[in-house]
């Protein structure tokens, strides 16, 4: 490992002036991110575009219409230069040098006392990424990523912290109390779920936590219902995430993708409530039961769903329990089957000649539900998405023939729709049955009936039947 070249430290630009000489792209670019700062920013060119004028303006900025002296620099905490002429640049760095100030040239690390890293704002909190100068992009890159993993309302939290801190100080001992307390604040699900309603609803919940930890009252439960989308972890979404990621313990199913297991705390607990081979299946009451418990022991607890969990995840049945418990509970969505089947087969589930409707259907109806309306899904202008319709294809189609679709409405179907596995079948609805008798299609598979169906690209699908089904 080579020795750092660069040490980052932060400028406190509080009310100090900071000089900008430049009237392009360049300045403006330093100006967009001065603009974040609390600076007495100052603007210097004989030019300036008017881009970097309105901005100035919008800030109060002073901006003039020259290059600066040696005068002008003096006193200031940093100066940028960034005119866009080589011998501007060079004379006007040498100027700010001259007057004692700390100068960043854009573009020119060998003639920088400082460098500009990308920056992550969540201020109070700033992530600086520097790679020395020597691959910007990849610090851009880097930047990104970070934004995607910090929620929006991580400033709010770090900056209310300093507000509280001597409540929290004067309240609790130093040590596990308060440790517990800030723990609590930065990740418990109460403080997220209020940074959303505002600051009000943050102080509210900060002095909740504060008198629970004081009083040594057992910590309330929460219960997320998430979804964790068809398959492929970069479908979740940034809150999935984030709460995988803060779960005390996780309670999940069986199409859950080992990919988004991989997301959840290392050493939350996991509890497998799936359809196995070779073990009896968890009943829902079960099911209910674990996540009230889980969250009467004062855990945060994920339920975490294939695709999204208000679409045949038996949401609606845990949610009851839950409230019946009075257990504090949210839902956090996932991308649901179709809509993953969808985008990976571009097949457009609307079209404005094909198809003014969407439904999602189940092909069999269990023991105590509800029966089937096929007369209502056998509609030729409508995408019909059906789930857990495997088994019974020559069923589903058998039904929907009897109410009215015709044999050559076209049918699309996805095995594994967003995991690295996926197969994809085209044909008709006459052709559909020969997908119940196949023996080779072990994953869970969507299927779309419709005329706008045919609209996808399916142009390396399978047909329904094997040779095999077709013999039998
Ligand atoms: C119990 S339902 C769960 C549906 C889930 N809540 C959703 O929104 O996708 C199970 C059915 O979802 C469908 N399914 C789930 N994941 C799938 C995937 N990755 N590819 C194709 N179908 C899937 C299949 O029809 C499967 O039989």
């Amino acid at each position: 490992m080579g020795a750092l070249r660069t040490f980052p430290v932060s400028t406190v630009v509080d009310g100090r002036r900071v000089i900008v000489a430049g009237g392009g792209e360049a300045a403006d670019a330093k100006l967009r991110l001065l603009a974040k700062t609390s600076a007495a920013v100052e603007i210097y060119s004989p030019a300036p575009e008017a881009v970097l004028t309105a901005r100035a303006e919008g800030a109060g900025y002073p901006v003039h219409r020259r290059d600066p002296e040696e005068a002008d620099f003096a006193g200031a905490a940093l100066a940028f230069i960034g005119t866009e002429d080589e011998a501007t640049d060079i004379a006007l760095a040498e100027r700010a040098r001259a007057a004692g100030v700390t100068v960043n040239v854009v573009d020119r690390p060998d003639l920088c006392d400082v460098l500009t890293p990308a920056i992550v704002d969540r201020a109070p909190v700033t992530i600086a990424i520097s790679t020395e100068g020597s691959a910007p992009v990849l610090a851009g890159i880097l930047r990104a990523r970070i934004e995607e993993i910090l929620t929006p309302g991580l400033g709010t939290l770090a900056r209310l912290a300093g507000d509280l801190r001597a409540q929290v100080a004067a309240l609790l001992p130093p040590g596990a109390k308060r440790l517990s307390f800030w723990r609590a604040y930065f990740s418990g699900a109460e403080t997220a779920g209020a940074v959303a309603r505002g600051e009000a609803d943050v102080r509210r919940a900060a002095v909740r936590l504060l008198e629970a930890e004081r009083n040594g009252e057992e910590k309330a439960g929460f219960v997320w219902l998430v979804g964790a989308g068809p398959g492929a972890a970069d479908l979740l979404t940034l809150r999935a995430r984030n709460v995988l990621a803060e779960a005390d313990v996780v309670v999940f199913d069986s199409l859950v993708d080992q990919g988004v297991m991989e997301v959840v705390r290392r050493d939350a607990r996991r509890i497998d409530v799936g359809k196995r081979k070779g073990r009896a299946p968890v009943s829902q009451a079960k099911i209910n039961a674990i996540l009230v418990a889980e969250a009467q022991a004062g855990h945060a607890v994920v339920r975490l769903k294939a695709g999204d969990p208000m679409v045949y995840g038996r949401a609606g049945e845990e949610i009851a329990a839950l409230r019946d418990a009075g257990i504090a509970h949210a839902v956090v969505p996932g991308i649901t089957a179709a809509l993953g089947a969808a985008a990976e087969t571009a097949t457009p589930l609307t079209h404005r000649e094909h198809a003014s409707s969407l439904i999602f259907a189940t092909g069999h109806a269990a023991p105590g539900e509800e029966s089937i309306d096929w007369a209502a899904l056998a509609r030729s202008d409508a995408t019909v998405s059906l789930y857990m319709a495997k088994t019974v294809a020559d069923q589903v189609a058998g039904s929907l023939m009897a109410h009215g679709l015709t044999a050559d409405t076209p049918v699309g179907a996805v095995e594994n729709a967003c995991r690295p596995v996926q197969r994809r079948f085209f044909g008709t609805l006459a052709d559909l049955p020969r997908l119940s008798g196949r023996g080779d299609l072990a994953g869970p598979v969507v299927i779309f009936v419709g005329r706008a169906v045919a609209e996808g690209d399916w142009a390396n699908a399978e047909p329904f039947a094997t040779s095999e089904t077709l013999a039998a």
